[in-house]
């Protein structure tokens, strides 16, 4: 059957209500389109879980700051509308920022999840992390799917969402997909579009101090240590490191002697991108 293709939320309800009716499972993979391979391997797992897969493609000011790239951010609707068209998605809800801020987001209700949203990312980032839960919590009014795939490359915002739907009791259940990685490591992102030749050749310095950091962990390196070597690692390949640091998975509080299940998470500046990255160790 032909991918629908939908622009406003009215029509998207109306399009969803054959499946809901019929009990057929409906799983939303958010984006903010310019797909990737990592992109494709949620729809992959969306149509794999259920039986509509139902694609946003939204970028979202409200999860902007002033300074970041709102403007420059890539928009290839067309190019992204046939790769969904050849993985087989049912729908596809591009909105405008009208559609889904009809009175804009300045004033009007936001979704806060304190805590989890203030640190790492959160630091450097103010007001992203409610720009994400707002949006995410509007597509999951407006489609009211059972199931929601995110990629875990942002681990952050995963935990983001997953505490938001937790807290509001939002009936959604929330999957996190395994990172997608170019040959040589670097995290698929569409901001890896930012970086030249050269800045492309020193990227995957991120993903090789990821898993240094592993392997000191595993060997008995305390955090901190950890943290220190991870950053003259990132600032010996050219990045200028935002963040390098060792957390507990489950909810990011920094890591202690006794947990086991950890995230190595990091975030660098290389010329005009920002890139992030994590990797989960269990010790
Ligand atoms: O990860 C993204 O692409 C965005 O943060 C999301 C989840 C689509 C919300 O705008």
């Amino acid at each position: 059957m032909a991918m629908v293709v939908i622009e406003d939320v009215s029509e998207l309800r109306r399009c969803l209500v054959p499946w809901r009716r019929s009990n057929r499972p409906i799983a939303l993979v958010p984006t903010m389109g310019n797909l990737h391979a990592g992109h494709l391997a949620l729809v992959r797992e969306a149509r794999r879980i259920a039986d509509c897969t139902l694609v946003s493609i939204f970028v979202n000011p409200m999860q902007f700051g002033p300074d970041e790239d709102f403007g420059s951010y890539p928009r290839t609707l067309e190019r992204d509308r046939e790769l969904l068209e050849t993985e087989g998605t049912d729908l596809l809800f591009a909105p405008s920022v009208q559609a889904i801020y009809p009175h804009g987001s300045q004033g009007r209700t936001r979704v806060e999840v304190p805590g989890l949203s203030d640190i790492l990312c959160g630091t450097s980032r103010p007001g992203h992390f409610s720009g994400v839960a707002t949006v995410v919590c509007k597509l999951f009014n407006m489609a009211q799917p059972d199931i929601a795939v995110f990629g875990e490359k942002d681990f952050q915002q995963l935990l983001v969402i997953r505490r938001m739907v937790e807290d509001l009791c939002l009936p959604v259940e929330v999957r996190g997909l395994a990172t997608v990685r170019e040959p040589d490591g670097l995290a698929m992102s569409s901001r890896n579009g930012y970086l030249s030749l050269q800045e492309r050749a020193r990227a995957p310095a991120l993903y090789r101090a990821l898993c240094r950091a592993s392997d000191h962990l595993h060997k008995g390196l305390t955090a901190d240590e950890v943290e220190a070597m991870g950053v003259e690692d990132l600032a010996a390949a050219g990045l200028r490191p935002d963040y390098f640091s060792v957390r507990r998975a489950s909810d990011l509080q920094p890591a202690t002697t006794g947990d086991q299940d950890l995230v190595v998470l990091t975030a660098a500046y290389l010329g005009a991108a920002r890139l992030i990255d994590n990797l989960r160790v269990s010790r």
